[in-house]
């Protein structure tokens, strides 16, 4: 089968490798389309140490062809989408069955744009923040794949206000179109003088962000809310945070970590991404894909996506046209 592998050259080489074969729990899936995210750039970084040569691609929507022991053969030739430990940058992937859900009726291209950021975005509004209605939420990141979902889904759950912090106007004009009721820039987040760019103190903020970020983040909190944390965009130092502070501002500070919950409690991860599928395929949720690219073309896609250059979803195509 045709495969992108990551080298030890650091780049991305089409290739041909053996077909792989399901284990117990595990079904393969002739893919069709592929979702690029943070992860694959993270990987060809080193910041995950993977052997080489390393077949990337942690998201991927196609139709199951094999299916382990345990598993139920019914779901052979079913059109699902799978969250994958990699190995999705190929024309069959290996997927744990219970990461592995059904979407049928849903065009592939959603499907495969829906990755993990569509279940993360679930999890940090409903089961990390629990965003309550007439809620004040704080998006950092907010024209990204995470971002835009979860404006969507802190939307649904009611609430009030939601402002999203973006690197420019022009992302900002792309954010705009996921119900925001306002965006701001970096530099207005960081630079306004009263530390508040004119609004009330936030319920919940959302931050892949850290460094200072973080820390002027947790200061635009109103008594009670929450910081839900999931990321490092500005680096991975550490940043202290102060416990009486938040004690005695009845703040508090969450963490999320999708890839440490597949593998402590991958059922629990699966709940949460089959609601998710569930309000995209009624149309409640959009992922925004704005990107495609053929399978050659994959090390300028994920530069681009390093690079801060995208919007929303880039997806890889393997092949659309399977039936
Ligand atoms: N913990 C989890 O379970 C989990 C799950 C999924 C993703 N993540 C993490 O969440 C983050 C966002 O994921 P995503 O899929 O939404 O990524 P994405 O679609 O690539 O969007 C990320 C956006 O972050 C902004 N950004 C980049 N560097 C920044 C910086 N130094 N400071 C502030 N903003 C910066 C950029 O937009 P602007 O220029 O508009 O700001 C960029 O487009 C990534 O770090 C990812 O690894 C965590």
């Amino acid at each position: 089968m045709k495969a992108v592998v990551l080298d030890a050259d650091d780049r991305f080489h089409l290739t041909d490798l053996e077909r792989p074969v399901p284990g117990p729990g595990q079904v393969a899936i002739a893919v069709q389309y592929a979702g690029l995210q943070w992860g694959d750039v993270l990987v060809r970084r080193g910041h995950f140490p993977v052997p080489r040569p390393f077949v990337a691609g942690f998201e991927a929507a196609g139709q199951v062809v094999g299916v382990g022991a345990d598993v139920d053969e019914a779901l052979l030739g079913r059109t699902v989408t799978a969250l994958t430990g990699g190995g999705a940058f190929a024309e069959v992937v290996i997927a744990s069955a219970v990461l592995t859900f059904d979407a049928e009726g849903l065009d592939p291209r959603t499907a495969a744009a829906f990755g993990w950021a569509t279940p993360t975005a679930y999890d940090l509004i409903h089961t990390v923040a629990r965003v309550r209605s007439g809620e004040r939420v704080l998006v950092h990141a907010a024209a990204g794949g995470v971002g835009t979902m979860a404006a969507q889904f802190a939307r649904a759950a009611g609430a009030d206000r939601i402002v999203g912090v973006v690197g420019d106007a022009e992302r900002a004009a792309y954010a705009a179109q996921f119900g925001y009721d306002r965006l701001i820039t970096r530099a207005e987040f960081a630079g306004d003088g009263d530390g508040r760019f004119g609004e009330e103190p936030f319920d919940v903020v959302l931050d892949p962000v850290g460094g200072s970020t973080r820390l002027a983040s947790l200061r635009r909190l109103a008594p009670h809310g929450r910081l839900a944390m999931y990321g490092a965009l500005a680096g991975s130092a550490p940043v202290a945070l102060d416990s009486d502070e938040l004690l005695m501002n009845g703040r508090s500070a969450l963490s999320y970590n999708s890839d440490l919950l597949s593998r402590t409690h991958p059922e629990r991860l699966a709940d949460s991404a089959r609601h998710a599928l569930r309000a995209v395929a009624q149309g409640h949720i959009r992922p925004g894909i704005t990107a495609e690219y053929e399978m050659t073309d994959l090390d300028e896609a994920l530069g681009r996506l390093a690079a801060g250059k995208t919007y929303g979803k880039s997806i890889l195509r393997v092949a659309p046209h399977l039936t």
